[in-house]
């Protein structure tokens, strides 16, 4: 939130609390216009700490009254200034009693205490409780808290927040009461109440232990139709958890409540999880399978937050990867578990090597870039990246290629035996993993205080005479803001050598055998590791499972990728030889799209794909995979100077000769993977979904009557919505005749499921033929506001950043249009406008006349008068750094 001026705080400044707080009594008597918070804390002075006096954090509160061990505080006896409340002098006990007035409805930032559909819900992570009462608002200081609800029983029914429900009632005036016991100590941004009308879907349990826990999923009446699969995912992550990790539920009763205004997927209140209905709500008919996905890796993450967050949290935000990265990483390997096999595990796998590549490189080598565990911030909202959350998975997951599931497993043990209950820091996780495996970690750490991906240069020598097999790797790291020199990482890259068989190598390493594919530990700036008794010139599989976050730079021919493509047992590098083979290509023909020359491609590359596609061997979803091409965000991200329709032209002709040529093949795969009957969301039907709904865009990308009707035809009987929207896409992508129709169609059947809707903005959006003028058009449609953060994203980012060749339009219509925007969204909602913002992260490296119209919008935003700490710090960045 909005502060006088902008400052920057340091990790380095770190400081214990003066004060810690034993317990909270809080009461609420809950009104839209005017709720009256009551608290009652019992403080303690903090031998650890050096400062003195009461520090409390409060923003936009009117302070009603304070007392401290029953006697009214004047002004003077404290003093309120840059949202503290200070009390010089107190005593080592005291008892606080703080009474507060605030407006729910008036709190457009959902962040607090706010109003959504009539409903009253609370949002606090970071330091959203500071705006409901005064209270010290940091992780490190955690406390017991008891929680009294009062509001009208007609307009708000149900009554939650954390931990057991102790006791209920009725009061005068048709209102009515609840009274929450959380049994743990929690910090403030944990806590949570909802105040609402609502219907639950709910079950009892059996834990491990032979407790029943009470499980709830609470949504707006009429969606009960669609909390099965939240309801089942949850289950699955209570029984997960405790096999993977022998954690139990330590409630007696566990909620999920979703809520439609939400700035992000979920929160992990304790025992009150409240979600965006996105990651809630889903039936076949209006949830796709990446939907469906998408509730089941966030009901597990925020399930799995009750360990790796809640019973052990973080000591200061700076140290916010201890849980994101850890919990992140926790709920990858659910996912991956959940589908069982090991060629299902390769996919997701597969996915998380493109979302970081896709977001989180990008993030390192722009101006925003921060290490896992940042050094200094402006808002703390504006840390909750693609760094701290996948990059930081990816910290945690080489632990586990380093020392082995068991040796990680005995790391977690350790961690929660040395840290339940406590805020910590991201090097008590790196010691408990280097002291339950009597590993020297040290080096380690610089994942965690280095930005900007290592590059790891490979080179190779054989010795036919002597067998030998000589692998020279060798480690960089460019330089960010504030960093301009890196010192070497520790490195896990995980190699295996394929013979001319395709076959692996049993490999002898330095002496030692490995198996078939051998962890080498990169620590120097340069290392050779000794392959021996390598009868033939081996080809290298080099980063198997992407076991580094980094860039591999290493001189294969096409001919050598065309080997791994055909042959690499390691599923994730047979994907990554084809996605070098594609790039290759991408590159050469936006050069030559960029300077009008010919767009050609090679019979090679597309008899590659075609053999990986009619592999019957392989599952559906590895072949959709496989033959999916790098974004062309993705393709921009390679190239010095961007020219972003170059990129598109580039990218669509590559699908158009795709298609063409493989037409037979595409219809083929059509037919055999269709999925009669009933839906389920499961791996293997949601990978032939995956297969033949990609068939159908490659076709379309070379459409003819036949293949227009073939969409048409998916659209009209499709039974569920994953195959709608694909044949959706497939008729607007290809301009079909009945594209406008069935859009139209679309809206009228959907108009009721917001969720639907915003799909149908999503669409459109990113359409080939959505300009600036086409985005104008659809804000002005009924359903469109800027309020609701889902709808905007649907529409508004979904432009700025998922149509890059319309977005960066020459005459600079798209930066404009996102000025305006972003500016808009930040009079409302300044954390969802700051991650609008970031779309110009990367304005330097488009062509000079885009450049310069980008920092003009920039510059545009940066000096508009009353803007937010959020979209501040985003838009300094970028046209500093
Ligand atoms: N901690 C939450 C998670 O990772 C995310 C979160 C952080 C959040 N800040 C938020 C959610 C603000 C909503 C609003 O699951
Ligand atoms: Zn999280």
């Amino acid at each position: 939130m909005r502060t006088d001026t902008p400052q920057t705080i340091y990790r380095k400044d770190y400081t214990p609390p003066t004060y810690q707080v034993e317990t909270v009594e809080l009461g609420f008597d809950l009104d839209p216009d005017r709720t009256i918070v009551a608290s009652r804390l019992v403080m303690v002075s903090n031998p650890e700490s050096v400062g003195e006096g009461i520090e409390l954090h409060g923003v936009n509160l009117q302070l009603v009254s304070l007392r401290m061990n029953g006697r009214t505080l004047y002004e003077g006896d404290y003093d309120i200034s840059g949202g503290i409340l200070r009390i010089p002098a107190a005593p080592d006990r005291v008892t606080l009693e703080i009474e507060t007035l605030t407006s729910p409805v008036k709190n457009t930032t959902l962040s607090g205490l706010y109003v959504s559909n009539g409903n009253f819900f609370t949002q606090c992570e970071a330091e959203g409780f500071r705006s409901i009462t005064y209270f010290p608002d940091r992780p490190d200081v955690m406390a017991k808290f008891t929680v009294m609800l009062r509001a009208d029983k007609n307009r708000y029914p149900v009554l939650l927040s954390n931990g057991n429900l102790v006791e209920e009632g009725d009061l005068d005036d048709g209102r009515h009461f609840a009274k929450w016991e959380d049994p743990f100590k929690k910090p403030s941004y944990l806590f949570a109440l909802v105040a609402a009308k609502l219907v639950c879907q709910e079950e009892n349990f059996r834990l491990k232990d032979g407790r029943d826990a009470l499980l709830q999923v609470w949504v707006e009446d009429g969606n009960l139709d669609k909390t099965d699969y939240a309801m089942q995912s949850l289950k699955n992550s209570i029984r997960w958890d405790e096999e993977r990790f022998g954690l139990e539920l330590d409630l007696d009763r566990f909620m999920i409540v979703a809520v439609s205004d939400f700035n992000m997927g979920a929160m992990e209140n304790k025992g009150l999880n409240i979600f965006n209905t996105k990651f809630v709500l889903a039936n076949p008919r209006v949830a796709t399978d990446v939907d469906y996905a998408g509730i089941e890796a966030v009901v597990g993450h925020e399930y799995f937050h009750n360990w790796t967050g809640n019973r052990v949290t973080c000591r200061d935000w700076f140290q916010l990867s201890l849980k994101e990265g850890l919990t992140v990483f926790r709920d990858q390997e659910f996912s991956a578990d959940m589908i069982g096999t090991d060629s299902g595990r390769a996919v997701t796998r597969i996915e998380q090597v493109r979302t970081l590549r896709q977001a989180q490189f990008p993030e390192d080598a722009g101006p925003m870039a921060h290490p896992v565990r940042p050094d200094s911030f402006v808002e703390i909202n504006n840390f909750y990246t693609v760094t701290v959350y996948e990059k930081g998975a990816e910290v945690v997951r080489m632990y586990q290629t380093l020392l082995g599931r068991d040796g990680f497993r005995k790391g977690m043990d350790l961690y929660f035996e040395r840290h339940d209950e406590q805020a910590v820091e991201c090097d008590d996780f790196r010691a408990a993993m280097a002291d339950a495996n009597g590993r020297d970690l040290a080096q380690f750490e610089r994942w965690y205080s280095q930005a900007g991906t290592p590059v790891v240069t490979a080179s190779s020598r054989y010795d036919a005479n002597a067998g030998a097999f000589a692998l020279t790797l060798s480690q960089s790291c460019p330089a960010t803001p504030g960093q301009p020199d890196k010192l070497p990482f520790h490195i896990p890259v995980a190699v295996g050598l394929l013979g001319a068989d395709g076959k692996d190598i049993e490999l002898t390493v330095d002496g030692k055998k490995a198996g078939a594919t051998a962890v080498l530990e990169l620590t120097e700036p340069s290392q050779t590791f000794q392959f021996t008794g390598v009868k033939q010139a081996p080809i290298p599989s080099i980063l198997r499972d992407f076991s580094a976050p980094i860039v591999l730079d290493y001189p294969y021919t096409d001919e050598q990728l065309l080997h791994l493509f055909s042959h690499d047992s390691d599923p994730v590098n047979r994907w990554e030889a084809g996605q070098r083979l594609a790039m290759e290509r991408l590159l050469a023909m936006t050069a030559a799209a960029g300077s009008g020359g010919q767009l050609a491609l090679d019979d090679t590359f597309i008899d590659a794909m075609r053999k990986i596609l009619v592999d019957e061997s392989l599952d559906p979803a590895f072949r959709e995979n496989a033959l999916l091409l790098p974004s062309e965000s993705m393709v921009a991200e390679q190239m010095d100077m961007v020219n972003p329709q170059a990129i598109h032209l580039a990218r669509q002709s590559m699908r158009k000769a795709i298609g063409s040529t493989l037409r037979k093949e595409f219809h083929a795969q059509y037919e055999a993977n269709q999925t009669p009957g009933d839906y389920s969301p499961d791996a293997i039907s949601a990978g032939k979904r995956g297969l033949k709904n990609l068939a159908l865009a490659y076709l379309s990308a070379a459409p003819d009557d036949a293949i227009n009707m073939l969409a048409q035809g998916q659209f009209d009987r499709a039974g569920n919505m994953t195959d709608r929207v694909a044949a959706l896409v497939s008729l607007i992508q290809s301009a079909a005749p009945g594209a406008a129709d069935a859009l139209e169609r679309f809206y009228a059947e959907f108009d009721n499921e917001a969720l639907v809707v915003d799909k149908w903005f999503a669409i459109q959006a990113a359409a080939p033929g959505a300009d600036v003028a086409a985005v104008r058009a659809l804000m002005k449609h009924p359903a469109f506001t800027l309020k609701n953060p889902n709808r905007a994203r649907s529409l508004i980012f979904n432009f700025c950043n998922g149509n890059p060749a319309q977005f960066h339009a020459p005459d600079g219509s798209g930066y404009a249009f996102w000025a305006e925007q972003v500016k808009a969204l930040d009079a409302l909602n300044p954390q969802v406008a700051s991650r609008l913002a970031r779309s110009m992260d990367r304005w330097r490296r488009y062509a000079p006349a885009l450049q310069a119209q980008m920092k003009n919008a920039l510059e545009k935003v940066a000096g508009a008068g009353k803007l937010s700490n959020d979209v501040n710090e985003v838009v300094s960045k970028a046209l500093t750094n």
